[in-house]
């Protein structure tokens, strides 16, 4: 039914540039109230940091960057959204135009550079949805503003935890999109320890430090990912998010001259190296997000057989529409049946 409404609404939106389509989208889906959400079989059901997530399905970061439109990520049967990036100030990101569709492939480029609302507004809305009791779980991403000097990045995310640790079921921190100049070089472990520091110092004694997970790029060197895994259970970080966008795009099997972050189906293999190297370097220690070119259930089950414990998507709404979390999940109860799987966890990591 929504497969056939969006057969219909894409042609329109796909007249408009990328980010004008975005736009109208979100305009539209804002519209629609918390309520109901689809039915999900238990089968389906995550347990992870000591919270239930109805499914493993989840919004990637990016597309709800103010959280706007909570209510439609939960209509059309997301069991969480990633809300943000979200930074502390407002800001109004790159010049336009900063986002293409390369349809042949399935693929958007972006270098959008975190515009947002910033995280006073964005904590108000959150606030409000957390009143109506929203039933999806609800993660926020965490970015520095772009004119933030170095020396300060470290802080940005411990006033973002501040104000919105204890809003969000858990936090993912962001130093891998590749938008805002410099932000990568905080993968390196020593600055991932600085960041954490700060954010640790930032929570007052007595309260609860939500999950902390962190997205890296899928760019990084193997040996400088093994480093960064090390470092995430070192610092006992509730899981990481493999991966964002990326920037070697002609090393993915696809070249095109816009300068930004690729993502879509042709990351999706990168996506998985990612994922299935992080979880055998970490024997599963660590729970991963897996987030790249997800656009249907059999992409989604090999990121979880890969070793991913929860699956995002964003480039695979564009293509295929508000129907694909609900087509994801019938297929996922199929192939599930099909190898004798009773739970995701269980069918997690069991790519040979
Ligand atoms: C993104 N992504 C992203 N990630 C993030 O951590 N913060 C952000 O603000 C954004 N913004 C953003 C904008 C646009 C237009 C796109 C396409 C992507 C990255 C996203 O969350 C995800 O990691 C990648 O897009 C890979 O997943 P898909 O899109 O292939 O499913």
């Amino acid at each position: 039914m929504l497969d056939a409404l969006y057969g219909l609404v894409r042609p329109f939106l796909f007249q408009f540039d990328a980010e004008t389509a975005h736009r109208i989208t979100l305009a539209m889906l804002s519209t629609i109230p918390v309520g109901a959400s689809p039915f999900d079989p238990p089968e389906l059901a995550v347990r992870l940091w000591g919270i239930d997530f109805a499914n493993p399905l989840g919004l990637a970061a990016g597309m709800d960057k103010d959280a706007v439109a909570v209510g439609a990520w939960q209509a059309i049967g997301f069991g969480f959204a990633e809300l943000g990036t979200v930074t502390p100030r407002a800001q109004p990101g790159n010049p336009r135009p900063r986002v293409w569709r390369i349809r042949e492939h399935r693929a958007l480029v972006n270098s959008l550079g975190f515009p947002g609302e910033g995280m006073e507004a964005v904590a108000a809305r959150i606030e409000r949805l957390r009143r109506q009791r929203v039933r999806i779980r609800l993660g926020i991403n965490f970015g520095p503003n772009k004119d933030t000097p170095p020396e300060r990045v470290a802080e940005d995310y411990a006033a973002l935890m501040r104000r919105m640790g204890a809003l969000a079921d858990f936090i993912v921190i962001n130093v891998s999109s590749p938008n805002t100049p410099g932000l990568r070089v905080w993968q390196q472990p020593e600055r991932m320890r600085e960041i954490f520091a700060a954010i640790d110092s930032a929570l007052p004694a007595d309260s609860r430090r939500p999950p902390i997970l962190i997205k890296l790029a899928p760019d990084l060197a193997s040996d400088d990912l093994v480093r960064i895994c090390d470092t995430a259970i070192d610092l006992e970080l509730a899981g990481i998010v493999a991966c964002n966008t990326t920037i070697q795009s002609d090393q993915v099997d696809n070249t095109t001259a816009r300068q930004g972050g690729l993502s879509g189906r042709p990351l999706r293999e990168r996506a998985r190296a990612m994922i299935r190297q992080i979880y055998a370097h970490t024997g599963g220690r660590i729970p991963i997000i897996g987030v790249g070119g997800v656009a249907s259930a059999e992409d989604a089950y090999e990121h979880i057989r890969a070793g991913a414990s929860m699956v995002e998507l964003y480039t695979g709404l564009i293509y295929e529409g508000p129907g694909l979390p609900e087509a994801i999940k019938r297929g996922l109860i199929r192939l599930m049946n099909r190898d004798g799987v009773r739970s995701i966890t269980e069918a997690r990591g069991t790519a040979p």
